[in-house]
């Protein structure tokens, strides 16, 4: 017997329970709806919509088959649709006929919403801790390796040296800022939505602002249609997993360049790569790899359930069960995604030596002698021809600016004295650029100061959010 049946004549087809039922992924949400079902059903006790005693007894029975299910004792059922009417079902079967005062005053429609929006808030907590855990540790890389100078690149081709920690720290803000947009979603996610009922509200004198209390939520939803229609917050939230997929991506895409024979640049540890099941010299870096391909299906998410709802009428409509899968599947993919680049980063070996060799054969300090030039009295336009054509020389004689002599030099540009070697070496290079945002020592070092400073903050708010 269905919970609606009353209505119906005929059996459902088995194939449209089968269609309809979102049990097979939705019983993810059983704590959450019995953590709900529990706030709820004590309201309908203290405002005597139902009687104390039977709220007890209610209550008793939601704990114990919360009991069962943790232990794996529970088989759903898609004769019974989705997680709410499964949970139902079974406190009838465990209290009695008591059990069906529980949706009293209450529709699956808020229902389904509010169990969302409990799970996406800790979601996006869990995020948010794992964002900073990944800062912490590029942050810690980046301090080790405020010394080793490798090329910055435009277009893939070596541009001017940077300090390793900088390139890095680059990382540890886009991840400041993915976590900045969860925090600020967060103050969306947490309102409830309780108490709108199907559409229009309750005809019961519910008091809605105990529940939200009880549950940690900050606002309540104001108008009852939004209530049940409003998926936003499951949208920000994708949007804001597809960005950290992207920047993940990114990071991903340069550990795959750099630990290649042709960069040299780093080492993968051994526990995070794979062999070649015929090549026996391969060893290939499956993680960040598959973290790169496993971008698109979050994105992919999101864009799902954008055209989910742009053509909806209000309010809540059956296309919206398909908000579920998506998220909880952006959810498990992060999950893996974070847990794994943070140790990958903290265990992979910096070839220093390597960097440092190509920021000074990559000719990233010609700018440098040109505004030297500049400053020895020589027009800018003339200096760059000049440097332009020494630098046509050393690419004829195998060479980097630093190897020309000094008669070389002032062969060129009779303005260049000794102090030119300083001048050209990478970290006095990369310590010029000291205003601003630049790469100099002393700015970086500053930089790392104030990112502690931050990841603290953001650890203090973790500590203050309701979960
Ligand atoms: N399983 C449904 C969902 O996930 C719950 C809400 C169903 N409401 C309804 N009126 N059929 O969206």
């Amino acid at each position: 017997m269905k919970l609606w049946g009353g209505r119906f004549t005929k059996q459902t087809n088995r194939l449209v329970e089968e269609y309809t039922a979102s049990i097979p992924f939705d019983q993810k949400l059983f704590e959450e709806d019995i953590r709900g079902s529990l706030a709820h059903v004590r309201m309908l006790g203290e405002c005597g919509i139902i009687r104390p005693g039977e709220a007890k007894k209610i209550s008793e029975g939601l704990k114990t088959i919360r009991e069962k299910i943790r232990a794996g004792k529970v088989e759903f059922s898609v004769s019974h649709e989705d997680i709410h009417m499964n949970i139902e079902k079974l406190l009838i079967e465990e209290i009695g006929p008591t059990g069906g005062k529980l949706h009293t005053g209450r529709s699956r429609n808020d229902q389904v919403a509010l169990d969302m929006h409990l799970y996406v808030r800790a979601r996006t907590l869990d995020l948010v801790k794992a964002l900073t855990a990944l800062q912490e540790v590029l942050v810690e890389k980046a301090e080790e390796h405020v010394d080793t100078i490798l090329p910055g690149y435009t277009h893939l081709q070596r541009a001017q040296p940077v300090r390793l920690a900088h390139h890095l720290l680059a990382y540890v803000d886009m991840f400041g800022r993915d976590a900045e947009r969860l925090k600020d979603s967060y103050k969306r996610v947490n309102t409830m939505p309780l108490g709108a009922g199907a559409i229009a509200g309750t005809t019961f004198p519910i008091r809605r602002e105990r529940v939200a209390e009880e549950l940690g939520f900050d606002r309540l939803y104001d108008n009852s249609m939004d209530a049940v229609s409003d998926r936003d917050y499951l949208v920000e939230f994708l949007s804001a997993a597809s960005l950290i997929m992207v920047h993940l991506s990114r990071l991903s895409e340069e550990l795959i360049l750099w630990s290649s024979e042709e960069f040299g640049y780093v080492e993968l540890d051994d526990a995070f790569c794979t062999g070649s099941s015929m090549m026996p010299q391969k060893k290939n870096p499956d993680v960040p790899e598959l973290i790169r391909g496993k971008t698109g299906r979050v994105m992919g998410h999101w864009v799902s359930l954008m055209t989910t709802l742009k053509a909806l009428p209000l309010t809540y409509n059956k296309d919206m069960q398909e908000d579920k899968e998506g998220v909880f599947d952006s959810v498990e993919t992060l999950k893996g995604a974070l847990a794994l680049t943070a140790p990958m980063v903290a265990g992979m070996k910096v070839n220093g030596e390597k960097m440092r060799r190509n920021a000074e054969e990559g000719f990233s300090n010609a700018t440098d002698l040109a505004d030297y030039l500049v400053t020895k009295g020589l027009p800018f336009r003339e200096a760059h021809e000049v440097v332009g054509r020494l630098v046509l020389t050393c690419l004829h004689e195998g060479k980097s600016l630093t190897d020309l002599t000094l008669e070389e030099y002032r062969e060129a540009c009779p303005l260049v004295e000794e102090d030119v070697y300083e001048k050209l070496k990478v970290e006095n290079v990369a310590d010029a650029r000291n205003a601003g945002s630049g790469t100099a020592r002393s700015r970086v070092l500053e930089v790392l100061k104030k990112k502690k400073i931050e990841l603290d903050e953001t650890r203090n708010w973790l500590n203050t959010v309701r979960y």
